[in-house]
């Protein structure tokens, strides 16, 4: 079983990015625990970071027929993006939206996301952990499906 991580724009600057936010771990951190999660459980992880739009729609459309799943935080673009979700929508690949922070008790703009009604699943407000969860969460989802 084959899993993508893919994290969206600002994510590279976690550990000193609003701490009291998202914590004081790294992206480096969120992949190897993403990739630590999926080896433990049969599976492997490539992952990859763009604060661009059009290089994450890529990577997405890019992933049919390679990948079997994708674990995304698509950050900021959550709420914005309509090509995000075309994109996730159009690789028919079973993906798993995850947030670091509780969008729902931050500011109302970040109340909506346009990518999670074409997701299996979302998860938020648990951290690092989350990136664990998302990847158990998602070989579940793949290994039920089998
Ligand atoms: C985020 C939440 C988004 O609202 C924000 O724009 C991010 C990070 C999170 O992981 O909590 O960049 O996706």
């Amino acid at each position: 079983m084959k899993l993508l991580l893919l994290n969206g724009p600002n994510l590279r600057l976690l550990g000193t990015r609003e701490p009291g936010i998202y914590g004081s771990f790294t992206l480096a951190d969120a992949e190897a625990l993403a990739k630590a999660t999926a080896e433990r459980l049969g599976a492997t992880l490539d992952a990859y970071q763009s604060d661009i739009e059009g290089e994450l729609v890529t990577a997405i459309g890019q992933a049919r027929g390679v990948y079997d799943g994708i674990v995304i935080n698509p950050a900021a673009y959550t709420h914005t993006s309509v090509a995000l979700r075309d994109a996730i929508s159009a690789a028919a690949v079973p993906t798993v939206e995850v947030h670091i922070s509780n969008t729902h008790k931050r500011e109302e703009f970040r109340h909506v996301s346009y990518t999670a009604p074409v997701c299996i699943a979302q998860l938020q407000g648990f951290g690092l952990t989350g990136y664990a969860l998302a990847v158990e969460g998602l070989i579940a989802y793949l290994t039920a499906q089998k």
